[in-house]
């Protein structure tokens, strides 16, 4: 890999714009394309059938990667999924069951509370499979099994494309347990399998959509709060929006699972306070939809993250709508990360931040 910015102005951006190619080249690897099954590039120490219950550990970006396969697992392998960040995860002490497994994600192999929590759970028993995108990095070394993401080099602090092949080998690795363990019948798979090979395409279109977020930068950065909201797998990527804007542009931002809305932040709902609503048009969409005219009774702000028909809906005022490109939903993360992406790229580069080293950011956390 020649580690240069090419023609953009910083890593980040030119990161971003690459997931095309690193999320296509990734599923290329644990994808059979022509059978349109998944087909995982190494074998598994364990049998997924026997598996009672999985658990999950990471931190920051990777943790997030980590939360949305929790909804993929259990969805499509039925299985348990617990999860917890690794500085909490490590101390704990929690009961692990015999011969379970562990899944850590980690970009760099070398995060110091994931490392320990992978050293945790070995000393329980656990088979450790990790999602790693350094091959020779310590978590790598030290699981069972490395699934590698292929990102290549991640130079910007802030994860972008290490998080997209994060979960689209986490998506192979559902599918692939969901086939073990005799819950996912081979057309429902089939079916998954070519929405996933449609993945990188559809991530190419929402890179188009630049343009217009560029332009809605402006009204962004005078903002010193902003509110994400999603539902089912929108909710992880509703967190990480507001890391990826906090962390680069150092304004406040929250994500909230959009139900929890009236628990709390709806308190907050006022006209200065802009309020992004990642919601593809999945099944619950509508519910969603409740939410945001809650939002909008109150005179909130809307910027909404959608497909075009969700953007159609009358009934709500929005600022302003990132017109996605229809897609059946269950991946739509990966495709959606994008404009979230974009948007927290494009508000800091708008401030004037120095987008690819944030201050008081390390790109690998290797000290606790
Ligand atoms: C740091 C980085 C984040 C990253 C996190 C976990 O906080 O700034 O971008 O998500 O560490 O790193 P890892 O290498 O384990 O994925």
């Amino acid at each position: 890999f020649l580690i240069d910015k090419g023609n953009h102005r910083h890593f980040m951006a030119k990161e971003i714009h690459e997931q095309p190619e690193v999320v296509g080249r990734t599923l290329a690897h644990y994808l059979d394309m022509s059978a349109g099954r998944v087909r995982l590039p190494f074998e598994l120490p364990f049998d997924p059938a026997e598996l009672t219950r999985i658990t999950i550990t990471a931190c920051g970006t990777a943790y997030y990667a980590g939360l949305t396969a929790k909804y993929w697992l259990e969805k499509f392998a039925r299985v348990p999924v617990e999860i917890d960040v690794a500085s909490e995860f490590r101390y704990r002490e929690a009961p692990l069951p015999k011969g379970g497994l562990m899944i850590v994600v980690s970009q760099s192999g070398e995060t110091a509370d994931t490392l320990a929590s992978l050293r945790y759970a070995k000393e329980q028993g656990q088979h450790i499979l990790s999602v790693v995108n350094v091959p020779t990095s310590t978590i790598a070394r030290e699981s069972d099994v490395a699934a590698l993401t292929l990102a290549g080099p991640e130079i910007g602090v802030a994860s972008t494309k290490a998080f997209t092949c994060q979960l689209a080998v986490l998506a192979c690795l559902a599918l692939a347990f969901g086939r073990a363990r005799g819950v996912l019948p081979e057309a429902e798979e089939q079916r998954l399998v070519s929405n996933l090979i449609n993945v990188p395409g559809l991530m190419a279109e929402a890179v188009k959509r630049e343009p217009h977020i560029e332009q809605m930068a402006g009204s962004l950065a005078k903002a010193t709060d902003v509110l994400y909201l999603g539902r089912g797998t929108s909710f992880p990527l509703a967190l990480e929006g507001a890391l990826k804007l906090k962390e680069i542009s150092y304004i406040h931002a929250e994500g909230y699972a959009a139900g929890e809305l009236k628990h709390g932040p709806i308190a907050l709902i006022d006209e200065s306070m802009p309020v992004i609503v990642i919601a593809p048009h999945d099944a619950v969409y509508e519910k969603t939809v409740s939410n945001m005219q809650e939002v909008s009774a109150r005179g909130g702000r809307i910027i909404l993250v959608a497909d075009q028909r969700s953007a159609d809906d009358a009934s709500i005022a929005f600022e302003a709508v990132v017109a996605m490109t229809p897609m059946p939903s269950e991946f739509a993360p990966i495709v959606y990360a994008v404009p979230v992406q974009l948007i927290a790229y494009h508000t800091a580069v708008f401030m004037g931040k120095d987008v690819d080293q944030p201050r008081n950011l390390a790109k690998s956390v290797t000290v606790e």
